[in-house]
């Protein structure tokens, strides 16, 4: 089997294309013949070794985590999937590897793809909808009373929490560049304003709930920003922030674990049409580690990139 994977951790040299023996599989385990696999930030912080505490230093590693593709063996105690289905998931945080012909991840990671949906816009839900899911549904809570800031907001992360937040019938402004702007409009961000012109602050009405997806706000400046009772979410984590985040009930981080039970419902909203992902471009998996590495250094699509098998 083929799949993208590094010997050390670091940069974007690490990666290549190499052979893979598939691990046997647990009882709560499934192998999935991958379709489609999306790019998310994660999977360069991963190589680069941010989160070697937990992944730890036996190699070679996989990279990649979110995919879609069709079941092909199933564990002894696994009943939501059988072999054949058409799913999409994510993998372990500490196990990346979606980026390979075939992966072995556990069951609850992944659910049944929506017949509706391509593979290659099922893989791009998992990361970014958890992660929004979390910040939105379980931290922030939003309703139709909701006045709410995404800092990011045409990003992956922060246009499925626009749909989510609007699905639940929350007011919802946006920074994202100029570029973006118009993008950001036709998905119901109003108002919208340009990141490069940081004056906005300033001239608006406080918020219920500031998310910064970008990990650009400064914590201050967005806590001014917020009513009494306003939070402010956060998904960039840093050793300072996650203390200030134990002690703080204005300023909370999210992660995408903390929703992957939902992964479930996200395939229902997406089936029902309230998530859509903008798809930027889609490479042929013998292209991935160009594509990876372009993504990575800030090649900048429109859209998600996804690999396609
Ligand atoms: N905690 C978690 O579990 C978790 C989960 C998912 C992601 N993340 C992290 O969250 C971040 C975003 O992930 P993503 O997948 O949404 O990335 P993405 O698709 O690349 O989106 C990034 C967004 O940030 C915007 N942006 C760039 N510079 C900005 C600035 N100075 N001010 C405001 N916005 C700015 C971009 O806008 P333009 O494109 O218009 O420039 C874009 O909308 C990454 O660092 C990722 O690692 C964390």
């Amino acid at each position: 089997m083929k799949r993208v994977q590094f010997n050390h951790y670091g940069g974007a040299h690490e990666m290549y294309m190499g052979e893979y023996q598939l691990p046997q599989l647990k009882r709560d385990e499934v192998q999935v013949r991958v379709k489609a696999a999306a790019i998310n930030p994660l999977d360069w912080k991963q190589r680069q070794g941010s989160m070697k505490l937990l992944m730890g230093s036996a190699f070679p590693k996989g990279i990649g985590s979110d995919f879609s593709g069709i079941v092909e063996a199933v564990g002894k105690d696994v009943s939501n999937i059988k072999v054949g289905d058409d799913v999409f998931g994510t993998m372990d945080v500490k196990k990346p590897g979606a980026f390979a012909e075939v992966l072995v991840t556990a069951s609850r990671y992944v659910t049944k793809k929506p017949s509706h949906l391509s593979f290659t816009e099922a893989a791009c839900l998992p990361i970014p909808v958890q992660t929004a899911w979390a910040a939105m549904y379980l931290k922030a809570r939003v309703s139709d009373n909701s006045r709410i800031l995404i800092n990011g907001c045409t990003g992956a992360v922060g246009s499925m929490a626009v749909q989510l937040a609007l699905a639940k019938g929350a007011r919802v402004a946006g920074t994202c560049s100029q570029a973006s702007m118009l993008n950001a409009r036709l998905a119901g961000v109003d108002p919208v304003f340009n990141y490069a012109d940081d004056e906005y602050r300033h001239s608006i009405e406080p918020f219920d709930v500031i998310f910064d997806t970008a990990g650009t706000l400064d914590v201050g400046n967005g806590l001014s920003m917020l009513k009494p009772k306003g939070v402010f979410i956060d998904i960039n984590p840093t050793p300072k922030r996650m203390i200030r985040g134990l002690l703080s009930r204005r300023y909370k981080l999210v992660f995408a674990t903390m929703a992957t039970q939902h992964l479930p419902e996200i395939a229902a909203l997406a089936a029902q049409g309230v998530l859509k992902s903008v798809i930027g471009l889609e490479a042929p998996f013998s292209d991935a580690v160009a594509t990876i590495t372009a993504v990575e250094k800030g090649q900048r699509v429109q859209g998600r990139v996804v690999l396609s098998l």
